[in-house]
């Protein structure tokens, strides 16, 4: 079943071109620059009654909703909040029926999560659950699911599933924008195009295996890696790090760049591999000066940039490239290449990379 891979993990990787592309198919209309999403059930009425959006997931579904976040709160006008499932139950936040739960589970089955749903309808809220697993718990507790349409995942580590939770959270976040009038058509076409490019691009990315391969390699003897972005490439580099330490068992933390003075530099010493995700952005200007500071404490830097950028190699000890597209969609394309990378790297450690210790694909106890 592995169909020559090694690895359900690195077939899982491979299958992202198919698994966007289905997550994508037959939900974009290029014509009026808009998402269908007839799972949906909500009506104009309730759209317009949305006073905020709380995001409830664990894990790297959890991340995939802090990337959600921001583009949410770029497209529409709606404050939105991303909670861990096991912290939702102590939040004082109110919970009503303006409030809007989107509840983000690959397995549907993770009990803190489910737990977090189950509390939200109670209290009047509308859910919209994410998940890749139809009739589940999740799905059957919510008012309306959006399916992934990945396949089924087998490794532990979650790969293909959150580059479609991303897809589907921006799918989500362009539908709202366009009903609540925070989000023009043209705006819409051309995020629509950047995604549906995305089976391309990420084979784009796959076609770099070897090279990524051989940069692991060199780097699988660190006890220590670090992670760091800014925005949207922040839960990138939080991501990146849950992959590596769940895998190849290296203790690994991904930063928001802008938190490094604070603290984590004292981390840095020589050659302590740091992966920065400085793909072009807005806040790209701002990485540079990161990585700056973090070359000054001779810490070696793995930067993944877009293509074209000449300038970065000059900076850094490794450049790993990704196609050139617009900063909300490069997430998506930057975490192929980490998922790469890790996997990579715990091929060079020895690890059990489908059934990491201590782990289960999915977790059904609070
Ligand atoms: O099935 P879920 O998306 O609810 O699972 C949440 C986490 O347990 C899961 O994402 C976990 O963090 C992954 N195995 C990490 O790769």
């Amino acid at each position: 079943e592995k169909s020559g891979y090694e690895h359900f993990m690195l077939k899982e990787i491979h299958e992202q071109p198919k698994s966007l592309k289905d997550v994508l198919s037959g939900r974009i209309n290029e014509l009026t620059g808009d998402v269908e999403l007839p799972e949906i059930k909500l009506t104009q009425e309730q759209i317009n009654d949305i006073r905020r959006i709380v995001i409830v997931a664990c894990g790297t579904s959890y991340h995939a909703g802090l990337a959600g976040k921001y583009v949410l709160e770029m497209l529409t006008d709606v404050p939105v909040s991303v909670e861990i499932g096991s912290e939702f139950r102590y939040s004082s936040s109110r919970t009503d029926h303006h409030t809007l739960i989107i509840a983000l589970s690959q397995s549907g089955e993770t009990a803190d999560t489910a737990a977090s749903v189950k509390d939200a309808v109670k209290k009047g809220a509308y859910v919209i659950a994410v998940t890749n697993t139809v009739g589940s718990t999740i799905a059957r507790e919510s008012q309306s699911t959006i399916y992934m349409r990945c396949g089924p995942e087998i490794g532990v580590a979650a790969t293909k599933t959150f580059t479609s939770q991303l897809a589907v959270m921006y799918l989500l976040s362009i539908y709202l924008g366009r009903r609540r009038n925070t989000l023009n058509a043209y705006n819409a076409m051309k995020l629509l195009s950047d995604l549906k490019n995305l089976p391309r691009d990420a084979q784009a990315v796959l076609d770099q295996s070897e090279a990524i391969a051989s940069y692991a390699k060199i780097f699988s003897r660190a006890n220590l890696f670090l992670f760091v972005g800014r925005h949207l490439n922040y839960p990138v580099a939080l991501e990146g790090a849950l992959k590596l330490k769940e895998i190849s068992y290296i203790f690994s933390e991904g930063f928001a760049a802008g938190e490094l003075k604070h603290g984590p530099l004292a981390l840095l010493t020589t050659g302590v591999p740091v992966i920065a995700i400085t793909t072009k952005s807005p806040t790209y200007e701002k990485m540079i000066s990161n990585i700056k500071e973090i070359k000054a404490r001779d810490a070696s830097v793995i930067a993944i940039a877009s293509e074209g950028d000449e300038a970065i190699s000059q900076l850094v000890d490794v450049v790993i490239r990704v196609p050139d597209v617009g900063e909300i969609v490069s997430p998506i394309l930057s975490s192929i290449v980490l998922q790469l990378f890790a996997y990579h790297v715990a091929v060079c450690t020895g690890c059990p990379i489908d059934k990491p210790r201590n782990l289960a694909k999915s977790v059904t106890v609070e």
